[in-house]
């Protein structure tokens, strides 16, 4: 199914075709008398009697050509309610089967800013499907005509959204491929596909990270048929060179395990250890398509974690980019040796006002906060509070973990600077943290958001039907545009 939205303006005073409208918290539809005839009044009014008004979507088959959506206003409504309301409307579409609607803006009594705007992408954002290996394809059409003069959403504000939900898609349909499909060799040249959008692209392979020195990354790498890559994306919104905001994503387009092999149940889930990385695409896309006002760089490390005959070995240790040794000793926590040599690169290179990284990095975090919040560990309190708001913002949720030199102690190696893993004292998710923190050497404020939990929706959310959810790139562009633009 695909979805069509028109903002035209078409001046049906008695509309035959099915009718969006907007109505307030107990379904009073007194005000609506000017927009649907008058036998639809009373037939409406009726059976309101008998329906729930807890409900916020209720809906009247008039005949069998027109149904009457009401979208009731309750108090208090946030933004992200009203795109969980866009989100609800799209079930009720799926179930109604007609494919045109007209929803008039003038009848939302709300002084929400872009309300239709945030309607329409909650609709959007729940319509995503990935079916490219489908043989069957819903070849469904909808297409909804905005009309109505007030509360209409601007057509800068229109092309934020739309660049918000192709950041996003984008990123969902990197997370949805399969790890046959989006290899490391295969992603790094969809990355060097989005230099038409603007974006500086600079691809580091095997060759070039052997010279820089990037063993900690380089090392996962090792044993898979597969090159290893970090990716430099730069977007140049201001015209002088201020600092850039960067953000850092794990790419581990499938992570086997490595030597320390994963049980075979639900290995496939790991085609979505690349999340991290493709929300720093999604958003950069994002950025670049909404031409934001801002100088921002995204890294990812791309790499195949796999067993074999020259598979890293738990025991070995390698030198990482900053120079501090690394005694693996469980090749399955790979992601903070990715993000550990992407981490010290961006810091060396950027020099950036902030480092966000993302990253699908511990199972421990699942057990601490489900799929709920993802886990926020940051050196920073500015930049953590600005996280934790615009993560309640946009329905993308973090809590902050602790980060403790008691925790740090506890990945002190014998043989080497430090171990990958601590094999005493629990808390895994923050151990991971400790882990990246001594990457940052010069004291940049740093923020790690570990995404395990949030990637990946089995049976969907309010705004995804099931499957990848893009967590994290509207979480970051809220971060932006609200605190940095
Ligand atoms: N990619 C996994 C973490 C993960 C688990 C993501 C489940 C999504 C769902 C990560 O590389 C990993 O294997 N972590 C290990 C670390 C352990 C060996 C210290 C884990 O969480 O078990
Ligand atoms: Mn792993
Ligand atoms: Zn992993």
């Amino acid at each position: 199914m695909s979805i069509q939205i028109n903002y035209k303006n078409i001046d049906l005073k008695k509309p035959s075709t099915n009718l969006v409208l907007f109505v307030d918290e107990n379904f009073n539809i007194n005000g609506l008398k000017k927009h649907i005839t008058s036998s639809e009044f009373s037939y409406v009014s009726d059976l309101l009697k008998n329906s729930d008004l807890k409900k916020n979507l209720l809906f009247f088959e008039v005949n069998s050509k027109k149904t009457i959506f009401l979208v009731s206003i309750k108090k208090d409504l946030k933004t992200s309610d009203i795109e969980n309301l866009g989100a609800k409307f799209h079930g009720y579409i799926n179930y109604d089967k007609k494919n045109d609607y007209l929803l008039n803006s003038d009848t939302i009594n709300s002084k929400i800013e872009n309300f239709v705007g945030h309607f329409l992408h909650g609709l959007k954002l729940k319509s995503y499907e990935f079916n490219i290996y489908k043989s069957k394809k819903s070849k469904r059409l909808i297409s909804i005509n905005v009309t109505g003069n007030k509360n209409k959403t601007s057509v800068q504000n229109q092309l934020r959204f739309k660049a918000l939900e192709e950041g996003t898609f984008f990123a969902r349909d990197l997370v949805s491929e399969p790890g046959n499909i989006l290899h490391p060799d295969e992603y790094a040249k969809r990355l060097s596909s989005l230099k038409k959008h603007g974006l500086k692209i600079n691809i580091y392979d095997e060759k070039k990270l052997k010279k820089l020195g990037m063993n900690a990354l380089l090392g996962v790498g090792q044993g898979s048929i597969r090159g290893t890559y970090l990716v430099t994306m730069e977007w140049n919104g201001l015209k002088n060179n201020s600092k850039p905001l960067a953000f850092v994503g794990k790419g581990v387009c499938f992570d086997t395990g490595g030597i320390s092999l994963k049980p075979a149940k639900f290995m496939e889930d790991m085609t979505y250890d690349m999340a991290g990385s493709a929300a720093v695409v999604g958003l950069m896309k994002n950025l670049a398509l909404r031409k934001a006002k801002i100088n921002a760089v995204g890294v990812v490390g791309l790499v195949e974690n796999m067993p074999g005959g020259n598979a890293q070995r738990p025991g070995d240790i390698v030198k990482s980019y900053s120079g501090k040794t690394i005694e693996i000793l469980n090749t399955d926590a790979e992601g903070r040796l990715v993000l550990a040599d992407a981490l010290t690169f961006t810091e060396k290179k950027f020099k950036p006002r902030f480092m966000v990284d993302l990253a699908t990095l511990t199972g421990a975090i699942i057990v601490s906060l489900g799929s709920e919040y993802a886990g926020l560990f940051s050196n920073d309190d500015k930049l953590s509070k600005q996280l934790l708001d615009v993560g309640e913002k946009v329905d993308e949720k973090l809590w902050r973990m602790p980060l403790h030199k008691n925790f740090d102690k506890l990945i002190n190696s014998k043989n080497a600077d430090m171990q990958n893993i601590n094999y005493v004292g629990g808390a895994g998710s923050t151990t991971a943290a400790q882990f990246l923190q001594r990457f940052i050497l010069n004291k940049t404020p740093w923020a790690h958001l570990d995404i395990a939990g949030m990637a990946f929706s089995k049976y969907g959310g309010a705004l995804n039907s099931g499957g990848a959810t893009g967590y994290g790139v509207r979480l970051l562009n809220q971060l932006i545009e609200e605190h940095y633009e």
